[in-house]
């Protein structure tokens, strides 16, 4: 991203890991994840796959596009109303033909517990349900972003400086953590867009278990999850993730979202300005997509003007 660091005076040098376009409906972190955990669902003789998260949820978008793909059932559980406008994902999830469920649900482990009793109410009408939990954030989710590192160290000479990447789940982050393994010098940035309140705690244990199934060493590095850029809360837009959405648009012409990839951004940029990443540094900004919530009704004019 040579003419964002340009335009933002920056002396690092500037990459980005493209899974906006990992090519599944629309792209995003969660293709990789449903990649396994679809091979998963099948192996094990499951019919349906369900999963739940916000109304705006990327990740259930993937999961309906990916139960789609593969001829199976999908049940949403999904925080929220049925009045919710059907824009952005949650159009999608109903295009794909998913079953959404609106829940009362609106603490991430209430959306937990929803997923899990959607999954026991289709089994005991004797559906074969595999039950995924929010983000994809299971060992076999977090697998998929350990092998991610394997395909970013085929395309870059040495391993970056850094990389920043926004945590919901804190799952793609974990499993960057076990991909790079023991002894690695790249330090990790995830950045907490407000999902849940536990990242410090499950971003070490996930990249733990992710690296034993998938038999690497543990991993070594810190870990570090920045709290500084979530602004209002989960979803809220804030001035700073608007700035960094127009300003990468403007100079790359790359869509980041408002949601995660946005704020993952600010937090990028905020770090590039205030010196803590060095002249000469390499950085990966891992793009996780999430462009489909751009269309979102709510945004529309924050979005484009400055305030
Ligand atoms: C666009 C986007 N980026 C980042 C994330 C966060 O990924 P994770 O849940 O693996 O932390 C999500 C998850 O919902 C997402 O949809």
């Amino acid at each position: 991203m040579d003419r964002l660091a340009a335009t933002i005076g920056s002396p690092a040098r500037l990459l980005v890991k493209r899974d906006d376009l990992t090519g599944l409906a629309l792209g995003g972190n969660k293709a990789r994840k449903l990649e396994l955990l679809g091979a998963e669902a099948l192996a094990r003789g499951c019919d349906t796959l369900v999963t739940g998260g916000g109304a705006q949820s990327n990740h259930a978008r993937i999961t309906a596009a990916a139960a789609s793909r593969l001829g199976l059932g999908c049940h949403l559980a999904l925080a929220g109303r049925e009045e919710h406008r059907r824009d952005g994902n949650l159009l999608l999830d109903e295009l794909f033909g998913a079953t959404v469920h609106f829940t009362a649900a609106r603490e991430y482990d209430e959306i937990e517990r929803s997923i899990d009793a959607l999954a026991e109410e289709l089994r005991a009408a004797g559906g074969r349900p595999f039950a995924i939990p929010v983000g994809g954030a299971s060992v076999t989710g977090v697998v998929a972003y350990a092998l991610a590192v394997d395909e970013l160290r085929a395309q870059i000479d040495d391993d970056p400086d850094w990389i920043f990447v926004a945590d919901g789940s804190g799952g793609t982050h974990a499993g960057l953590l076990a991909g790079l393994g023991a002894g690695s010098r790249t330090r990790v940035v995830g950045v907490d867009v407000g999902t849940r309140p536990d990242l410090d705690g499950v971003v070490p244990r996930l990249a733990s278990e992710a690296a034993a199934a998938s038999g690497r060493a543990a991993p070594s590095a810190t870990v570090i999850v920045d709290h500084d850029h979530f602004g209002a809360g989960y979803g809220a837009l804030s001035d700073e993730c608007a700035h960094a959405i127009r300003t990468v648009a403007r100079t790359e012409g790359i869509l980041l979202d408002p949601v995660y990839s946005g704020k993952a951004m600010a937090a990028l940029l905020d770090r590039l300005q205030d010196g803590r990443i060095r002249a000469g540094e390499r950085v990966v900004f891992w793009h996780t997509g999430g462009a489909p919530a751009l269309f979102a009704n709510r945004y529309e004019v924050s979005l484009t003007q400055e305030p």
